[in-house]
C-alpha cells in the first residue's frame, strides 16, 4: 500500500527529471551538457533514465503537489524536504541517477552535484524507506542481469558512473556497491545469477580496503572471487573513457587475480619480518580456506592449500591440519 505509493511517486519523479534534462532549457544547458562532457551518449542517458533537477527552490515539489501527490510520501522518498516551513526540492541543481530494482521499478535516486565543493556532499542518495533498503540493493542489477547470466560472471564496481560507462563500452555484466562495503544480502543477490564475482576497485587504498572487507563473506557465501585493481587515480569509468573499450577489456583480462591469493600477498608484504604477525596470517588464511565448501569445491580448496603453502613457505600438511581445525 504505502510501498505502492512510493513506487508511483518515484516513477513520476523519474519521468519528470528525465523530461527536465532532455527538454527544458536549463536541463539541456546544465544537466545534459554535464553528461555529454563526461562522455555519455544520448542513448546511454535514456537507457539509464538519467535526469536533472532544476536549481530553483521547489519546481519539482510544486509540480508534484499540484498533481495531488501526498506531501508525507514525497518526504518519505527524500525527494522533498521542508525548509523554512515550505516544501523544497532536495536534489536542486543536481543530475539524477534512478536506482532500479531487479524488475526495473525505481527504488530511489542518487543525485550528483555538478561541481564538487566542500560545503555540500557530492552525492545525495534517497533515505531508506519501505521500498529502498540500501544493504539489499546493487545499482545496475536491472540492466546487468541477462548479461551476468549469459557470461556467468558479475563485475562489481564502486559507483553509478562506473556501471554506466562500462555499459556504454559494451561491458554489461556490471553492478555497483555504491561506495559501501558488500553485505550478505548483496552477495546473495549476485548468487542468484552467478557464482563468479570479479571486483573492479579503485587502486587507491580505500578501494582496496573496502574490497578486502567483503572477501571472507563472499567466500563463505560460496562465491569465487577475483580482483582487478584499476590504476591509481582512476576508476573504471575514467579509465575506460581514457583508454577505450577494447584496451579496457584487455586490461581486465590481463589483470584478473585470485582474491584469496591477493589478500595473502598484500598481508605478507605488510607483515614484513614480524613473526607474530606472520603466524596470525597463517591462521587467517587457513580460516578463509576452511570456508570454501569442501563438498562442492574440493579441488578449489586443495588448489588454495597448495598455492598458499608455497607463498607462505610452510608445509602443505601443516596447513591442511590448520584448515581442518576451522571446519566443524
Ligand atoms: N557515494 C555517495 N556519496 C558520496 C560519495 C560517494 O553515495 N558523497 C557513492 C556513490 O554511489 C558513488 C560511489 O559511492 O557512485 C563511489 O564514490 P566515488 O568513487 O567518489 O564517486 P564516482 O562514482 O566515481 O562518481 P563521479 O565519477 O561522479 O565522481
Ligand atoms: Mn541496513
Ligand atoms: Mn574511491
Ligand atoms: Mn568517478
Ligand atoms: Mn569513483
Amino acid at each position: 500500500q504505502l510501498a505502492d505509493s512510493l513506487f508511483i511517486i518515484n516513477n513520476f519523479a523519474r519521468e519528470y527529471f528525465s523530461h527536465n534534462l532532455l527538454e527544458s532549457e536549463e536541463g539541456q544547458n546544465v544537466g545534459l551538457a554535464y553528461f555529454e562532457e563526461r562522455g555519455f551518449t544520448k542513448e546511454t542517458i535514456q537507457k539509464f533514465q538519467l535526469g536533472y533537477c532544476s536549481n530553483e527552490r521547489d519546481t519539482f515539489a510544486r509540480t508534484a503537489l499540484s498533481k495531488g501527490y501526498n506531501l508525507d510520501y514525497l518526504q518519505k522518498t527524500g525527494l522533498v524536504a521542508i525548509r523554512n516551513e515550505q516544501p523544497a526540492d532536495n536534489y536542486r541543481g543536481r543530475v539524477i541517477f534512478p536506482i532500479h530494482n531487479q524488475s526495473g521499478k525505481v527504488l530511489g535516486f542518487g543525485a550528483r552535484i555538478l561541481v564538487k565543493n566542500d560545503r555540500a556532499p557530492k552525492y545525495i542518495n534517497s533515505p531508506e524507506n519501505e521500498i529502498y533498503v540500501k544493504h539489499k540493493v546493487l545499482y545496475g542489477t536491472y540492466f546487468a542481469r541477462h548479461s551476468i547470466d549469459r557470461l556467468n560472471e558479475c563485475l562489481l564496481v564502486e559507483g553509478y558512473t562506473d556501471v554506466i560507462s562500462l555499459h556504454q563500452a559494451g561491458i554489461e555484466n556490471v553492478v555497483a556497491s555504491s561506495g559501501t562495503s558488500l553485505t550478505v544480502d548483496q552477495l546473495r543477490l549476485i548468487k542468484k545469477y552467478t557464482n563468479n564475482l570479479t571486483i573492479l576497485f579503485d587502486g587507491d587504498n580505500a578501494g582496496v580496503k573496502a574490497a578486502l572487507r567483503g572477501l571472507d563473506m563472499a567466500v563463505e557465501e560460496g562465491l569465487n572471487v577475483k580482483l582487478v585493481l584499476i590504476p591509481d587515480k582512476e576508476d573504471p569509468d575514467s579509465y575506460v573513457q581514457k583508454i577505450g573499450a577494447p584496451a579496457f577489456r584487455q586490461f581486465v583480462a590481463d589483470n584478473k587475480q585470485d582474491f584469496v591469493l591477493f589478500k595473502l600477498q598484500t598481508s605478507m608484504q605488510e607483515a614484513g619480518n614480524d613473526s607474530t604477525r606472520k603466524s596470525q596470517l597463517v591462521n587467517e588464511i587457513a580460516e578463509t580456506i576452511s570456508k570454501i565448501d569442501k563438498v562442492e569445491d574440493f579441488t578449489r580448496q586443495q588448489d588454495y592449500i597448495r598455492q598458499c603453502s608455497q607463498l607462505l613457505k610452510i608445509d602443505e600438511q601443516g596447513l591442511i591440519m590448520l584448515v581442518n581445525k576451522f571446519i566443524r
